[in-house]
């Protein structure tokens, strides 16, 4: 069971989906679902061009709001890009970085994804930073090397205090969009793993406050045993949180 230390976090990353005239069908959707409380902290990370139109339609809910990324530079010319300050300012509280896509498609790398999560704690907001293997690595028995390297680079120079701040999503390659989720024993030895990681890194009292999520094709079937693993404390939900009834499903089977 999930010590009530930390905080449980069920966030949805939408990715490139929905359209902004669908947000307000959408929001009421969850609202009415939710209610007021809800058993641990749901947040929905959706494109950025939606952000401010959604908190508005999400007033009245204890609904966090997300984007997916953000620029790691302070501001000035850099076309297409959004600040932290803008981010923030527009009162968005978490951020999404280092998602395996954007390592992929738009080759970030560990150092970069580390400069956006100091400017994400720099400007107030949470960072969620996601490590993961791909298949491959996987395979040749490197997951754990691969997900221990990433956070060591992305984490460099960080003090504790900001630490505690961070969210660490493990999102395995293989289980995103794939329909084939990590078995329950799996995700919960990688956020052990990545736990231990930030013991051996900082001290026990930051390893036991950190959330470290689990995303890859979690659903309503599958999340409340992935939930109640003891290292699990939320997840990263892509396809199921397009829709405001599975999105709260998830959230309430955080209920353990
Ligand atoms: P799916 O839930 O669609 O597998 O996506 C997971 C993910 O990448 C969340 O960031």
């Amino acid at each position: 069971m999930n010590p009530k230390y930390r905080k449980t976090v069920i966030a949805g990353n939408w990715k490139m989906n929905l359209l902004p005239s669908q947000l307000k069908d959408y929001a009421d959707a969850l609202k009415e679902l939710l209610g007021r409380e809800h058993p641990c902290e749901a947040v929905l990370c959706v494109p950025a061009l939606m952000a401010i139109p959604m908190l508005r339609y999400l007033r009245g809910s204890r609904v966090g709001l997300g984007v997916q990324d953000v620029s790691a530079e302070e501001g000035g010319a850099f076309t297409g890009e959004i600040s932290a300050a803008q981010l923030k300012d527009a009162g968005v509280k978490y951020v999404i970085v280092g998602h395996s896509e954007r390592r992929a498609y738009h080759g970030e790398t560990d150092e970069l994804i580390g400069r956006k999560l100091r400017r994400v704690l720099e400007a107030g907001m949470t960072p969620i930073l996601c490590v993961g293997e791909t298949l491959s690595q996987r395979d040749a028995g490197a997951e754990t090397d691969v997900v221990r390297t990433q956070l060591k680079l992305a984490l460099a120079g960080l003090d504790a205090a900001a630490m505690r701040k961070t969210v660490v999503a493990y999102e395995p390659v293989w289980a995103i969009g794939t329909g084939r989720t990590a078995a329950p024993a799996q995700a919960q030895d990688m956020c052990r793993e990545i736990r231990a990681a930030i013991r051996e890194s900082y001290d026990a009292r930051t390893a036991r406050a950190v959330t470290v999520q689990y995303g890859g094709s979690m659903n309503p079937a599958n999340a409340a045993e992935l939930l109640a693993q003891p290292d699990v404390d939320g997840g990263l939900i892509g396809g199921a949180s397009l829709d405001p009834k599975k999105f709260y499903q998830i959230v309430e089977a955080a209920k353990i």
